[in-house]
């Protein structure tokens, strides 16, 4: 997500600053800004585009000079990337200004409450809604630690702010929640930051914010409150990390990184339409009328959104009970299919960018359908054309291969599956909410397979030199399947293939020879027994078998080489689930292989071209 940072000290802070975000801008952005406190005036230089566009323009004389400041960079999520969304954001007196990384949930409530009293929003963004309730507080409390209690006690979701207060110079204030945030103590001067790796060049010795932590840095002190108003004694750390393993977060790859941010991505997902008890599509074009009107959908995508969207149609269809058509891009775009007029089409992808993907998306606005775009790059070429969007939040993704970006597109489709089937009256209240509570175990039981990864990696070891691999399941099993598979191909290269565990006996099985690695998927209860015959017809032939079920299947117990259970969930969510060890045995393949896991040959992040 978005790069965040703070500064008080002796030396020029738009240096220590523009510094500190150049390392961060790894992370991905699309503007850049910061703010500086002096003299009792606060200065705000901030732009779209590239940090450099705002070093040359502070360079060449919109002088922002002195020692206490804030700088972001910023990654859209609320509000397209423009000069007006990009941080810092200020109240209108200037009183507070605040840079902020994370999602503010229930930012439209917050906005409405604070026009009752006046205040007037200039941004799109729900950073500024944040901003005028810690004004609103400290119009009251005229102190910056009760505002910001008061205020985060409010505020719902994930973030991280650093802050200005125009009277209190030389202080800067933070405050966290599920996001990282750090304080650097160096020698007459201290830091913030959501990535050591911004301030490494400046000091090693840190300190680690807890969840509802306020900090006060001011020159070269650092103090810590708790949401009481009570101060915190902390521990200091030192940091041993290079900074190249700084801006992976201390592990060996960006995949790995982002592997452990798919709990965050699914959490930020859910809640950026489900708060309060309630889910909020309406900003999507999905009115009740028009979801009871939907004769038919087609999701069209291409990659691991492909993937994601063949687990929707599964969950779709039997929750909804709409017909749904997965289409590849790159052949919907070129098929003359009838299509119906009251038809929806969903457009899945990552970057919003993908030629085929966004082809395919006009071509069916050019037969009339409504399209909505489930995207993770806000304000992306496929987010602007589209009718309507559904931002995941999965944040800037680097490594080639996605994880989060893929896990935080199943979460959105099954919002939609949710919201569909209710509105349609194919389920109740009750069980809308019991279905939504599913969604929300999903990232503590995420973390709990991750806990696990070490015997996925010790699995590894034994197929450096495979050649060959299979992925079988049904229906949902199978969308895992095809998923896993390419996760496996992708940065091992070792040749891997999906298959319909059905379709085996038609051709496949007579590629399998011993040892051969032959993965089956099993979360589906009614499936279970006929994805164990199709397993055993392999073991039969000599394959190694690696089985990914839910915990509780008793199904080849006995036979399979290699058991990875993972935790019960609704079964319409179970490839968040069991997605997760085949990313991981498709990583440590590709490590113990010495390959260039987050660069895979020959692959793109973003295939712009046909
Ligand atoms: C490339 C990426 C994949 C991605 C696919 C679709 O092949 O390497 O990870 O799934 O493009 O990209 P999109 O940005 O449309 O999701």
């Amino acid at each position: 997500m978005c790069g965040i940072l703070g500064y008080t000290g002796e030396r020029q802070a738009s240096d220590i600053l523009l510094n500190g975000l150049a390392k961060l801008e790894y992370r991905g952005y699309d503007s850049a800004g910061l703010a500086v406190l002096d003299g009792g005036e606060i200065k705000i230089a901030k732009n779209k585009g590239r940090l450099k566009v705002l070093e040359d323009r502070i360079k060449s004389g919109c002088g922002i000079s002195g020692t206490c400041g804030i700088g972001h960079t910023r990654w859209a999520t609320h509000g397209e990337p423009s000069d007006v969304n990009a941080h810092p954001l200020w109240s209108d007196d200037m009183s507070v200004v605040a840079v902020h990384n994370g999602i503010v949930e229930n930012y439209r409530e917050i906005k409405n409450k604070l026009a009752e009293h006046g205040y007037k929003f200039y941004s799109q963004t729900d950073t500024e809604a944040a901003v005028k309730l810690i004004d609103f507080y400290y119009k009251q409390e005229k102190n910056p630690l009760k505002a910001i209690i008061k205020a985060i006690q409010k505020i719902e979701g994930s973030y991280c702010f650093v802050l200005l207060f125009k009277d209190f110079p030389n202080e800067v204030w933070g405050a966290r929640k599920d996001l990282p945030l750090i304080a650097g103590q160096g020698k007459g001067e201290s830091f913030l930051a959501s990535d050591v790796s911004a301030i490494l060049q400046d000091t090693r010795q840190v300190y680690y914010l807890d969840n509802m932590e306020i900090v006060q840095l001011k020159k070269g002190v650092v103090r810590f409150f708790d949401t009481e108003g009570y101060a915190k004694p902390k521990e200091l750390s030192e940091v041993t990390w290079d900074m190249n393993a700084a801006e992976k977060g201390g592990f060996e790859h960006f995949m790995m990184k982002e592997i452990h941010e798919q709990a965050r991505a699914v959490k930020d997902t859910l809640g950026s339409v489900y708060h309060s008890g309630r889910l909020n599509l309406a900003d999507m074009g999905l009115s009740d009328e028009n979801i009871k009107k939907i004769s038919q959908i087609y999701i069209i995508a291409c990659g691991s959104a492909y993937h994601a969207g063949a687990v929707a149609q599964y969950v779709i269809e039997d929750l909804a009970k709409i017909p749904v058509r997965i289409e590849l891009a790159s052949e919907f775009r070129y098929r003359a299919m009838p299509m119906d007029k009251d038809a929806l089409a969903i457009i899945i992808s990552q970057s919003g960018e993908t030629a085929d993907t966004l082809a395919a998306m006009r071509r069916a606005k050019e037969n009339g359908i409504k399209t909505l775009a489930i995207v993770n790059v806000v304000g992306s070429t496929i987010a602007r054309e589209a009718d309507s969007v559904f931002y995941t939040m999965a944040g800037p993704e680097i490594a080639v291969a996605t994880t989060k970006a893929y896990s935080a597109q199943l979460i959105a489709c099954y919002v939609l599956a949710v919201q569909l089937a209710k509105v349609r009256g194919e389920i109740d209240d009750a069980e809308s909410e019991r279905l939504i509570g599913e969604i929300q175990k999903l990232p503590e039981k995420i973390d709990e397979i991750l806990d696990e990864k070490e015997r996925l990696e010790e699995l590894a070891q034994r197929f450096a030199n495979a050649r060959n691999a299979f992925y079988l399941g049904r229906n949902i099993d199978y969308a895992v399947a095809m998923e896993g598979s390419l996760k496996m191909k992708e940065i091992s290269y070792l040749h891997s293939e999906a298959i319909a565990a059905g379709e085996m006996k038609h051709g496949p099985i007579s590629l399998i020879e011993k040892g051969m690695l032959v993965a089956g998927i099993m979360t589906q209860k009614n499936l279970y027994q006929k994805i164990a015959s199709n397993m055993l017809e392999a073991r039969s032939r000599g394959g190694f078998l690696l089985i990914v079920a839910t915990r509780g299947c008793e199904a080849l117990r006995e036979e399979a080489d290699f058991i990875f259970n993972i935790p019960e969930t609704d079964e319409h969510f179970a490839a968040s689930l069991a997605v997760i060890p085949l990313q991981l045995l498709g990583y440590y393949v590709a490590v113990a292989r010495k390959l260039d896991v987050d660069k895979p040959r020959n692959l793109a992040k973003s295939v712009t071209v046909e």
